[in-house]
């Protein structure tokens, strides 16, 4: 009898502790669930503050939070819409969320979905393109800016592409909402310092495709 307390105890505190990983502080509001939105959905005629299509202005908190029921996901609107083989939604031709995407929309759901930002410390070392710059890139911007749908004739999905952004001097008066220019992402508030610094710096020092 004892061995089987003590290994139910085992269990449970697997079990646990396996919870406690997919409770992850990396998924953040701000940083990793918001951009998910503003990128696939926001776009215009579609959920943002002007269009609201199904009155749903995705573009921010308050909005995002009408089609959540915080630890609930299957009773989520935001949640049912994307999941499965043919999600009803981003609407065609817009490509569906990876998979990862949908898995943090889950968890973070599931964590209660709370209003969190600036989750993980600023890193100002490790500012090469592929590390730093291109889950930025990815993250923010690419739903608005792919092949087929590149807004202001730019497609962020390549190198080169955003490199066309460096050097025709757009990219950062659109991220630092400077006058003459688009402010970027469309839709909502501005990267955070951290990650404006980040692109500041990997321009500076030649924007390498390192
Ligand atoms: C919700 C859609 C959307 C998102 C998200 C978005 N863009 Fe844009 N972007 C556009 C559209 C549409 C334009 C064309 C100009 C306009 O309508 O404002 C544009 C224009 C631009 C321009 C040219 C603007 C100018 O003034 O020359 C740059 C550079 C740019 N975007 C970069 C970015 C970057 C970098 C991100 C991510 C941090 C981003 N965009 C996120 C839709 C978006």
């Amino acid at each position: 009898m004892k061995k089987q307390i003590i290994l139910l105890a085992a269990v449970a505190l697997l079990f646990t502790t396996c919870t406690k990983e997919v409770y992850n502080s990396e998924i953040c509001f701000q940083e990793t669930i918001l951009p998910i939105f503003v990128s696939n959905c926001s776009q215009s005629e579609c959920h943002d503050s002007h269009e609201r299509a199904a009155g749903y202005d995705l573009s921010n908190y308050e909005g995002i939070m009408r089609g959540v029921k915080a630890k609930h996901p299957l009773l989520s609107e935001v949640y049912k819409t994307i999941r499965g083989n043919s999600p009803s939604m981003p609407r065609k031709p817009y490509a569906s969320l990876s998979a990862r995407q949908i898995t943090d929309i889950k968890v973070w759901i599931e964590m209660g979905a709370p209003n969190t930002s600036h989750c993980q410390s600023c890193d100002t070392t490790l500012i090469t393109y592929t590390a730093r710059i291109r889950p930025i890139i990815d993250n923010w911007c690419i739903g608005c800016h792919t092949a087929t749908n590149a807004g202001g004739g730019y497609d962020l999905t390549t190198y080169a592409g955003l490199v066309s952004s460096v050097t025709n001097a757009r990219l950062m008066g659109t991220l630092r909402n400077q006058s003459g220019y688009s402010a970027m992402p469309k839709n909502t508030s501005a990267l955070t310092d951290c990650d404006i610094n980040a692109i500041q710096k990997w321009i500076n020092t030649g924007y390498l495709q390192n």
